[in-house]
């Protein structure tokens, strides 16, 4: 089942049929907000608010790890992810949708693993994930490519149809929040080859990925980030943006679950091959 983690300015789908709300108990605490089951197009989809409805999660405390863990309770195998970010890269401009492929991390200190090796937590279940948990394995996941291909692919393909500018890679980066960056910061992000600038992204995307979940990001560029716009950042400013984009990113939402094959095409579920030491 697809599930859809709705960041700011995307705290419901309303175009979902509910069938039932769940609120998962995780070995990892709780989840930022219940997870909505529903349908549309004929198609089951979970969703889950980043930072809870009434957005009661700052960037650097939404409970990541709860989260993914409680999507997969309900079934989810491939997360697609909705971020506002800030645009670097000068040929980035507010409003655009931007295809992420890669990443670089900035956080401090968020926990962003499963797999603490002696330090694991037991869980039940008799999957690969849970195995590794219990026989408390030290586990390396590959990240070459984060971003699942073949959800970038039919993201880029909506997009392109439905004649929305967007940009099919770029390299995401995410900083630790809850403030916005300095010029010099973004300066920096810039010269190491970032395009876009976040708060959320890490570690939702490895977090997924060590589940053996697809994982792909939809971004919209909210603001020129610090420095590259002419004034100061304001919430209000991305919020505005956000609104304004509200329909065109439920459209390619209700697009995405449509046409997302059954099928895999991408090794994202191979990813614990060989991982465990
Ligand atoms: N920086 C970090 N996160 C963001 C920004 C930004 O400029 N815009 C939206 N999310």
């Amino acid at each position: 089942m697809l599930g859809i983690i709705g960041g700011s300015g995307l705290y419901e789908f309303e175009e979902l049929k509910v069938v039932e709300e769940v609120s998962v108990k995780t070995p990892f605490g709780g989840a930022s907000s219940p997870i909505i089951v529903g349908e549309l197009e004929g198609k089951r989809v979970a969703f889950l608010s980043r930072h809870g409805k009434g957005h009661l999660y700052p960037p650097h405390r939404v409970p990541y790890r709860a989260n993914l863990w409680a999507l997969r309770e309900v079934g989810v195998d491939r997360v697609l992810a909705v971020s506002a970010v800030g645009g670097i890269n000068k040929l980035f401009r507010a409003g655009d949708f931007v295809i992420i492929d890669n990443f670089l991390d900035f956080t401090k200190g968020r926990e962003s693993t499963y797999y603490e090796g002696v330090f694991s937590v037991d869980v039940e279940g008799n999957d690969e994930v849970a195995r590794l948990l219990r026989e408390k394995k030290v586990v390396h996941i590959d990240v070459t490519e984060p971003y699942c291909p073949q959800m970038r692919t039919l993201l880029m393909d909506i997009l392109e149809e439905r004649r929305l500018k967007y940009h099919p890679a770029g390299t995401y980066a995410c900083t630790e929040g809850p403030r916005f960056e300095t010029a010099a910061e973004i300066g920096m992000l810039e010269k190491l080859g970032a395009d876009v600038v976040g708060m959320t992204g890490y570690p939702e995307v490895v977090l997924a990925r060590e589940l053996t979940m697809c994982y792909a990001s939809l971004c919209v560029v909210a603001n020129p980030a610090a420095g590259i716009s002419a004034h100061r950042l304001t919430s209000d400013e991305v919020m505005e943006l956000m609104s304004q984009r509200e329909r065109d990113v439920k459209e390619v939402l209700r697009e995405v679950i449509r046409r997302l094959p059954a099928e895999k095409t991408c090794g994202c579920d191979r990813v614990l091959e060989g991982a465990e030491v």
